[in-house]
């Protein structure tokens, strides 16, 4: 670990401030104050400068940020500053809108192979990329990549994340409704849409 003690959610708002900084370098903005970018992102600016803060010293009193510095630094923090190559696990509704989706680049991650264990599936091309069987799914690291993607049913989810950690995986993004059992070493981020969705209801006015 490069950085010790830092809350999670500081690390989930950098990106957030790197799209900030993206928005306000489109605007042709050089510099960028934490109370503009507060406006931008919704976030107060004592929490953007205490989340920088755990990670250097940025900005000039009076001046703010240098948009273009500091969208290069955090990217240098969260290792985006190069391309990441990530496997796609599971090439279904889900899996296929992923691979189609355009706006990972901009945050240096890039689906260089797709697995799959549907025989009419396998073996087509899909978004330039060839899909493989899932039971060749080995030495992913050899290949260079480091990073998944898993869009299977929750029941197959464990099998794949174990194959997945055996071939060398150390970062996986789960989509499917499950608790992977993993060791330490691999950092699983999951997203459950559903479990997000269930939650907005309760803040909807009374009577709404
Ligand atoms: P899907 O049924 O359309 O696609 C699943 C894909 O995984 C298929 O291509 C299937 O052949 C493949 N597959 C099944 N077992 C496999 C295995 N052992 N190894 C490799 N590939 C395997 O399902 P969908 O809708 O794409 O959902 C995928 C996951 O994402 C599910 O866990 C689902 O609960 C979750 N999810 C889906 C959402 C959606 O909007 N479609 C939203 C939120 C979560």
């Amino acid at each position: 670990m490069r950085y010790s003690k830092i809350p999670d959610e500081a690390v989930r708002r950098l990106p957030i401030y790197l799209r900030g900084l993206l928005i306000c370098s489109e605007q042709g903005l050089q510099n960028v104050s934490s109370r503009k970018l507060s406006e931008l992102l919704r976030i107060s600016p004592p929490q953007i400068r205490k989340d920088l803060s755990y990670f250097g010293a940025f900005g000039t009193p009076g001046v703010g940020y240098n948009t273009t510095k500091l969208a290069k630094q955090i990217r240098g923090i969260l290792r985006i500053d190069t391309t990441n190559k990530a496997a796609l696990v599971g090439l279904g509704n889900l899996g296929s809108a992923l691979l189609r989706y355009p706006g990972f680049s901009a945050y240096g991650l890039q689906i260089s192979a797709v697995f799959d264990n549907d025989s009419v599936k396998i073996g087509k091309i899909a978004k330039k990329v060839k899909v493989e069987d899932v039971s060749n799914l080995s030495a992913l690291t050899k290949r260079g990549i480091t990073l998944a993607i898993i869009a299977v049913p929750a029941d197959a989810a464990q099998e794949v994340a174990d194959a997945l950690v055996k071939a060398g995986i150390r970062g996986i993004l789960n989509f499917a409704p499950f608790y992977l059992d993993v060791p330490k070493k691999v950092k699983v981020i999951t997203i459950d849409i559903a479990m997000v969705l269930a939650r907005l209801p309760y803040y909807l006015p009374a009577g709404a």
